[in-house]
This record gives structure tokens, C-alpha cells and sequence, in this order.
């Protein structure tokens, strides 16, 4: 494994700033692997203040890009440029299990590598707003006792009281409830995890409004997209499953050019909060370019799945970079 070309995120010094967005590490074993494998950044799957089934398999399926929809198609991915539509439902373990399996998490990272745990409220537990706030903020403290470095709040989740197809970081005022409750009650550092926004004023709009109660942001979580079949039929079954993320190689362009935005709207000078970068970043180039562009993180889903030496090839292509810049 070459060595990292070191970083830091908050106060935590960091082997390097490549990690696993939240989805892939379901649990302190996946933490593990994935740690040796040299990720720097490992994110506890998104967890709730209640046990959840997954949706019926399969839950993932290789995806084309088309104008009105993505299409699922039978083909695995190839050369790991693949993209692909998830919908899981965001399982999690019972609450106690998943506290005693963060903490064997934190235990089984080693030194410049942090723990971020994905916190969600859920929705269908919270008649009114204040119960959703509390629920959000309960995970972030039971997943903080257990060890998180950081806390990840999930906003790229329907908005139970918002108009139909509004995600939770769409309304800044219930973000701003759940940001605020969460970061006075834990005392590690916490970031908004936020998908695509609709236009580039929604997204200084909010960044703008969330920043004082959020000390990083994470974006893009996914492309939230209508996936059928080659005969148009939804790719997914059972109720509720006709729109599922599109995450992976395609979503690149799009979701670059927001964490660019966002790295613009920070230089201008209206706040200074972390930018993580996620979304579509599938070759070590991509991360390198995130980077460099002044993200301070670069972390990935699609391709810890296929390729989980992605981790090795980024330090490989830094290590390349530093030497001929020496
Ligand atoms: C299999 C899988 C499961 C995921 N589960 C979650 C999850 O539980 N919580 C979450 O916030 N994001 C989840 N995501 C989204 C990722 O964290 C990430 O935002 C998205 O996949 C974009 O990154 P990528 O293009 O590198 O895959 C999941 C992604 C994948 C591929």
C-alpha cells in the first residue's frame, strides 16, 4: 500500500482525504476491510432510532442515463465505470446493536483514519416536525457516545411535510432545526449530507442559511431519477420505488459542478465551512481534481463496490503527482 499524501479533516489529522461515503459499510467488519484497504474517511451506513428491513432484492441495478428516465439495464458494469440506481430503503440494526457495533468500529480503524456515523430520522415514527428534529438528534447522540468522529445528518431524504417530491435539505427552515438540535447536542463536529440542487441559487441560498449550524457539508448524494425497465416497466419493485438514486460514473459532471459551486460560494468568502465532494468521483483522477480544487474531502460509493482498490490507485496517482512536482 503506498503511503497517503496526508490531510486533515476538522481537528483530525488524516493518512489521506479519501474515504466511503455513507451505503457500502454496513457495518464494523465493512469498516474494517475498508480500512485496510486504505480509506482514510469511513462512514457508518445511515442509521435510525429504529430497526428497518431493506427493500426486496435486488436493490441496486446498473443504470443507462436516458433524457426521461434512467433505464435498468441487464449488462454488469465495465472497466468499474459503472453507474447505477439504488433503493434500499435505508435498512439499519436495531438500535442497540448498531451502538455496540460503532464502537468495535472506532476500535478497528487505526491512526490517521476517522469515523463518520450517517444519522436519519424517520419519518413515518414523526407525526410533526419537532418529533422528526427529535428523532434526527437522538441517533446523532447515541451514534456520537458510541464513538463517531463526526456525525453525517442525512437531509437527501423526502420531506414528510413538504410538498410532494421536496427532499428535507429543499426546506432550509427544517434543516436548519435538525442541523441546529444535532450540533448542540453532540460535541464532535457535524455535517448536512445534501443531494442536487435545482438551480445554483437554491444552492448558495441554503448554504448560506445551514452554515451556522453546520460545520462541513457533503454534496451530491445522488441524482434522484424515475428508473424503468428496457420495456418501461419500474425497475424496482414494490410501492414506492418508481424514483431511486442514480449514483456512479455518470452522475460525475453534474455533481462536480456543484461541489464546484460550492467551492466558488466558499472562496467568495460567505462562510468557511468543510466541503466533502461525493458523487460520480469513480477514478482516482476525479478525486485528485475534487482536491485540488480545494474540497476537503473526496469519498465514493459506486466504486468501493467495484473497484476497492480505488483507495491504493488515488495514493499511487498522489504519490506520482508529489514526486514530479519535486
Ligand atoms: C449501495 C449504496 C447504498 C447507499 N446507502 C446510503 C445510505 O444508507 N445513506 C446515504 O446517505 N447514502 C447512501 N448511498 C449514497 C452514497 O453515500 C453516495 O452519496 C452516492 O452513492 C454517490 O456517490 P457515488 O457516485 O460514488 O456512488 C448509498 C449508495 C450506494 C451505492
Amino acid at each position: 500500500m503506498p503511503s497517503g499524501p496526508g490531510g486533515r479533516l476538522f481537528d483530525y489529522p488524516l493518512n489521506s482525504p479519501v474515504g466511503i461515503a455513507a451505503g457500502p459499510l454496513l457495518n464494523s467488519k465493512w469498516i474494517e476491510a475498508y480500512a485496510k484497504l486504505g480509506y482514510d474517511i469511513l462512514t457508518y451506513a445511515t442509521v435510525r432510532s429504529v430497526e428497518r428491513q431493506a427493500y426486496s432484492l435486488p436493490n441496486v441495478r446498473p443504470v443507462e442515463n436516458r433524457e426521461q428516465s434512467a433505464i435498468a439495464t441487464k449488462r454488469p458494469a465495465v472497466n468499474g465505470n459503472a453507474t447505477i440506481a439504488v433503493s434500499t430503503g435505508m435498512p439499519s440494526m436495531e438500535p442497540d446493536v448498531w451502538r455496540k457495533d460503532v464502537r468495535r468500529a472506532k476500535d478497528k480503524i487505526g491512526r490517521g483514519q476517522v469515523l463518520i456515523v450517517s444519522v436519519v430520522g424517520t419519518s413515518d415514527i414523526a407525526a410533526e416536525a419537532e418529533a422528526l428534529v427529535a428523532d434526527y438528534t437522538l441517533c446523532a447522540v447515541w451514534a456520537s457516545e458510541a464513538g463517531a468522529d463526526i456525525i453525517e445528518v442525512n437531509l437527501a431524504v423526502p420531506n414528510p411535510f413538504g410538498d410532494a417530491g421536496q427532499m428535507v435539505y429543499e426546506s432550509i427552515a427544517l434543516s436548519a432545526q435538525i442541523l441546529y438540535r444535532v450540533r448542540s447536542s453532540v460535541k464532535v463536529p457535524v455535517i448536512a449530507k445534501m443531494g442536487a440542487f435545482r438551480t445554483p441559487r437554491h444552492l448558495h441560498e441554503t448554504a448560506t442559511k445551514l452554515a451556522p449550524w453546520a460545520h462541513g457539508f457533503e454534496l451530491v448524494h445522488g441524482i434522484h431519477r424515475r428508473v424503468v425497465d428496457e420495456d418501461g416497466n419500474p425497475a424496482f419493485e414494490g410501492a414506492g420505488r418508481d424514483f431511486a438514486y442514480v449514483v456512479g460514473a455518470d452522475t460525475f459532471p453534474a455533481c462536480a459542478r456543484q461541489v464546484e459551486e460550492m467551492l466558488a460560494w466558499r472562496k467568495a468568502g460567505a462562510w468557511d465551512r468543510a466541503i466533502l465532494a461525493v458523487g460520480g468521483i469513480t477514478t482516482a483522477e476525479r478525486a485528485q481534481h475534487l482536491l485540488r480544487e480545494g474540497a476537503n474531502a473526496a469519498l465514493v460509493a459506486t466504486v468501493a463496490l467495484f473497484d476497492p482498490l480505488f483507495a491504493s490507485r488515488f495514493r499511487q496517482l498522489a504519490h506520482a503527482a508529489a514526486v514530479s512536482a519535486s
